[in-house]
């Protein structure tokens, strides 16, 4: 059977750990060519390796998404890299910066509404002339263009809100209105843009707060973690009664990646385990 995602160019953010890089590896087992894209170099290297290792194809592009420039710089070394055509882009990257709103900075709000909405708009929009006008140029020549995606990953909490999280909620409630959007504008070039919406996967993004993790943006240490009494809530409320796995996850992001999707755009996909 031919593989789903043969020879497609595809570029997955944040994919240097977590539902990004399992989504990566996916791809890769399914023939696309990957481009790994992480703030953070030597696990975005990690995944280039496993993928060579299997006779993938991946380059890493390693940067913070959120910087001036860098959505261009990501799209400039994908082409330099594969050709001036784009099929598949993951905006998957993120982090929480959790705080109640009578306590939270304006740093804090700008930083989610950033890496969670800006850098998909500016990377959408880089890709614009390998992407839509690629296709505006096939619908010339042949009549429908081959179908390209855009896939944009938000969260439950972007739906239904979540306590401490109002930066988070808005910025990942503004990828629907992106993604809706998006679906309008290009549908006409047959590029479905679609939104999943993540419920409770057990990354280092979720990983119990109490173990103190942290990563650090523009200096300051960001605490990142859901609090554990919080994990018992979620994993209580939810019917399959337990966390997704990055690869249950990222499961569904093929699921929309692929061939059997080409007639769903402009959709929000709540992969929740039914919460
Ligand atoms: N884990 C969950 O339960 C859950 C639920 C809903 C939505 N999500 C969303 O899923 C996506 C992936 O999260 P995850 O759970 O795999 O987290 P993760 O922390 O395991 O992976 C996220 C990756 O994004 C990278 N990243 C963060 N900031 C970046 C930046 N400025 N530039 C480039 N790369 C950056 C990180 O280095 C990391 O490798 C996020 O958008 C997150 O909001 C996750």
């Amino acid at each position: 059977m031919e593989k789903m995602l043969k020879d497609k160019v595809c570029i997955i953010t944040g994919s240097g750990r977590g539902i990004g890089r399992a989504a990566a590896l996916m791809f890769a087992a399914e023939g696309a060519r990957l481009v790994i894209t992480d703030i953070d170099e030597a696990p975005a290297a990690g995944v280039v390796e496993e993928i060579k290792k299997t006779g993938g194809q991946a380059i890493a592009v390693v940067g913070d998404i959120t910087a001036e420039g860098f959505p261009e710089r990501l799209i400039k070394e994908t082409v330099d890299a594969y050709g001036p055509d784009i099929d598949i882009i993951v905006n998957n990257a993120g982090y929480t910066w959790d705080a109640v709103v009578h306590k939270m900075t304006d740093k804090q709000w700008q930083a989610m509404l950033d890496i969670h909405v800006t850098a998909p708009f500016r990377i959408i929009r880089a890709a614009a002339p390998y992407m839509r006008d690629n296709a505006a140029r096939e619908r010339e020549q042949q009549g429908r263009p081959k179908c390209r995606k855009i896939i944009n990953i938000s969260s439950i909490a972007g739906l239904d809100g979540n306590f401490g999280q109002a930066n988070y909620s808005s910025a990942k409630a503004a990828v629907t209105g992106l993604t809706r959007t998006m679906a309008k504008e290009w549908g006409p070039y047959n590029v479905c843009v679609n939104c999943i919406a993540f419920g409770f996967i057990e990354t280092r993004l979720t990983q119990a707060k109490e173990k103190g993790g942290a990563i650090v943006r523009d200096g300051e240490q960001v605490a990142i973690g859901v609090p554990e009494k919080i994990r018992q809530m979620f994993t209580l409320m939810c019917p399959l009664g337990r966390p997704a796995t990055p690869e249950e996850a990222a499961a569904s992001i093929l699921m929309v990646a692929s061939p059997l999707a080409d007639y769903i755009t402009g959709q929000v996909i709540r992969v929740t385990g039914g919460i």
